[in-house]
């Protein structure tokens, strides 16, 4: 532990402020403080921690004073910098990016600190028992924070809570490992009002916790994670969640959304994916990577691309696609920046995939279509991104997604000879808005022999379209839905014999489970897309998903049922099953997963007399923040018997039918006894045949499980 007292040097420039008054006074009752003038910053580094607590912005820092400050930075002292001090990160080269929203913010309600729950153990919060954490109730505190941009070196802790509201986009606390010393940034720390009692113990609390943390030296465990190891640490931190999947892609903590970029390359498997590496929430979005040899076990890459504070991708890094352009792996992706989204191109700097260096002439398309009335929304000036790209006839083809005005959501087709210049050639598609939406997100194309594939995510769901291309466009034969749950924004990667298609299964809980779990989403397994003989969509697990299979607990069992309950020989939360279901006479045969021994919680799955099958998730969880409702899908013509594969892992629940019928459900059984499997044939005989189950192994390899060092380093 810290020898006490701790030695602060509290920094005043020129006049104190008030709120630097009132900090100044709170902290001399606590540390052995000194104020210090800027002309004694280069004198002070025997400092425990340098508290710097500006109100007004500090752009006009003395380049002596700067550099000094950064000196005592790299030889291990510890720096906090207090509301629109944070701003000091880039004239200290601590970050090349600043805070890009710096204002005052006028409080009314209990306001302060939103934590990340990966980081609840942090020094600062430890033993609040909650993420939200009020701070000040009323008065004004100048703030510089993080929005619209991320730090390009720095981790987020927390972001803000105002009254009964979460603010995740505005970033609270920053923290900062330069040279071998610590900063924190936190721009909410408001000494100057004075607050109601419990909020100021808790302000007083937090305070007394940066200064103390900062004292310690760095804490490896805050680091900004940039390669495996802080990716595992993540990953550790969330691994007695039962709600996490164990063998499907998931981010190793905070937010992912669509699958990106999916490529075999030099016989590796890279999955590019939607993320946001400040916490669960949809902003600011990178791509992160994750790679694997053999399909099923998967290993966390550095992130690919990251929004540039100056590019027209400084709003985030959107969806889009890999290529091999003769060689050289070629993203194409969709960059936002204001009202405007445009495509954007970075290219592999080797094998690995591990890092891309953007296009100088990005965007490589400078508008939307003009021929056609495309739509403009609240957000964008046209909706306008999402990429899929294929070489054919000596030249590349890239289909966008967007919508036409009062028309319907449509899929935009360019050609080019280098990836770079493109013509625009019309419409793939034009869908009918009441039909299949106003706009057409991740939109691709998929060659299936004869037939090719068109499927659009309208929002909603995601809609193919299974016919060919003529001079006139897409000429539809039939139309589907490819799963009928919680899937969205699909993306398909070429291998040798066809196409593995992975989904975003987004959460069904709401914001704020989400950020008390730290994570968000996850895809779905890999899953074999192709038609049949007659021309009909086929969707299967990939078969290397065998190879998870590790205990098996049922073998093809066969369950003759009449009106009657069986509980199965078999628990868990990460399961495949497979069985074969004839209804003989009776209404429906309903599969129990995720069961409580009192049959509290449990979500049934069932197969209906009337060709359906109904997930019901009424009482899946105790949570009542999880989603309830019933999730349905017709598997007509199909109806007897029915094959189904099922997949369960934690929160997901991926069931396949007829090797055709796709439904994702996301569920979040609350109990630890909420493992329990059960089987029911309703009104009648029905026999289960085929009946397996096995238990699955994990995809992430565990070797992340390093425990937390006790204490961190003395300086
Ligand atoms: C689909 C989508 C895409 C967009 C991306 C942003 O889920 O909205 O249209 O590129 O996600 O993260």
């Amino acid at each position: 532990m810290v020898s006490t007292p701790i030695r602060v040097g509290f920094l005043v420039d020129g006049r104190p402020s008030d709120q630097q008054a009132a900090a100044r006074e709170w902290a001399s009752g606590r540390y052995d403080l000194d104020v210090i003038g800027t002309d004694d910053v280069a004198a002070s580094m025997s400092h425990d921690v340098i508290w710097w607590h500006r109100a007004e912005d500090p752009s006009d820092i003395d380049e002596g004073v700067a550099a000094a400050l950064a000196d005592y930075v790299r030889d291990g002292g510890g720096l906090l910098l207090g509301l629109r001090a944070v701003s000091a990160v880039e004239p200290l080269g601590i970050d090349p990016v600043a805070p890009d929203a710096v204002g005052t913010a006028s409080v009314s309600a209990p306001t302060g600190l939103l934590w990340r729950s990966v980081y609840d153990d942090h020094p600062a919060v430890e033993g609040f028992g909650g993420l939200r954490i009020p701070i000040a109730d009323h008065g004004t505190v100048p703030f510089a924070r993080y929005e619209a941009v991320l730090p390009a070196e720095g981790e987020v802790l927390a972001s803000t809570v105002e009254g009964e509201h979460d603010r995740p986009v505005q970033t609270s606390v920053v923290a900062w490992h330069h040279g071998d010393g610590a900063v924190l940034g936190a721009s909410t720390l408001a000494f100057g009002a004075d607050p109601a009692d419990e909020i100021a113990a808790n302000r007083d609390r937090v305070a007394a916790g940066f200064v103390e943390s900062l004292a310690a030296g760095p804490d490896p465990w805050f680091d900004r994670p940039v390669d495996r190891g802080g990716f595992e640490r993540l990953r550790a931190r969330l691994r007695d969640d039962p709600h996490r999947p164990r063998f499907h892609i998931s981010p190793p903590a905070n937010w992912i959304n669509d699958p990106n970029g999916l490529i075999e390359h030099e016989g590796r498997y890279h999955v590019f994916y939607q993320y946001n590496p400040a916490g669960p929430y949809h902003h600011a979005i990178h791509w992160g990577h994750a790679v694997s040899d053999d399909l099923v076990h998967w290993r966390d890459e550095p992130l690919a691309l990251a929004p540039s504070p100056d590019g027209p991708d400084r709003d985030g890094c959107w969806s889009g696609c890999a290529v091999d352009d003769d060689g050289t792996p070629t993203l194409l992706y969709t960059g936002g920046r204001g009202r405007k989204q445009l495509p954007c191109l970075a290219t592999a700097t080797d094998g690995s995939l591990r890092s891309w260096t953007k296009d100088p002439a990005n965007p490589v398309i400078e508008s939307a279509p003009t021929d056609v009335d495309v739509l403009e929304t609240e957000h964008w000036e046209a909706e306008f991104r999402d990429h899929n790209v294929w070489y054919e006839d000596d030249q590349w083809h890239q289909i966008i997604g967007s919508g036409v005005a009062d028309v319907g959501g449509t899929a935009f087709h360019y050609t080019s000879e280098d990836l770079r210049d493109w013509t625009y050639e019309g419409t793939l598609l034009v869908g009918d808005e009441a039909d299949s939406g106003a706009v057409w997100e991740c939109p691709e194309l998929l060659r299936l022999g004869e037939k090719e594939l068109l499927h659009v995510s309208n929002y909603e769901d995601v809609v193919y379209f299974v016919g060919e291309r003529s001079d006139d466009g897409f000429e539809v034969e039939s139309r589907g839905i490819l799963d009928h749950g919680d899937f969205y924004a699909p993306q398909s990667m070429a291998v040798d014999d066809g196409y593995l298609t992975w989904g975003w299964l987004p959460e069904a809980r709401d914001d704020e489970a989400q950020w008390d779990a730290g994570w968000s989403g996850s895809l779905s397994v890999p899953r074999r897309i192709d038609v049949d003989d007659s021309g009909d969509l086929r969707q299967r697990p990939a078969d290397q998903l065998k190879d998870l299979r590790e205990t098996q607990y049922v073998d093809s069992a066969a369950i003759d049922l009449d009106d009657e309950r069986r509980e199965l020989p078999a628990s868990g939360r990460t399961l495949e099953l497979t069985a074969t279901i004839s209804l003989r006479d009776a209404d429906a045969v309903t599969l129990s997963v995720f069961e409580s021994p009192d049959r509290r919680e449990r979500t049934e799955i069932s197969y209906t007399a009337e060709n359906e099958l109904v997930v019901d998730r009424a009482n899946a969880s105790e949570d009542p923040r999880a989603r309830s409702d019933e999730q349905r899908m017709g598997v007509t013509p199909y109806d007897e018997p029915l094959s189904l594969r099922l997949f369960l892992d934690g929160s997901v629940i991926e069931a396949f039918v007829n090797e055709r019928h796709c439904l994702t459900s996301r569920v979040y059984p609350t109990r630890d006894d909420s493992t329990g499997l059960a089987v029911a044939a309703l009104g009648g005989r029905a026999e289960v045949a085929d009946f397996s189950v096995w238990e699955l192994g994990d995809a992430w390899s565990p070797s992340g499980a390093r425990e937390r060092r006790s204490t961190p380093a003395t300086r």
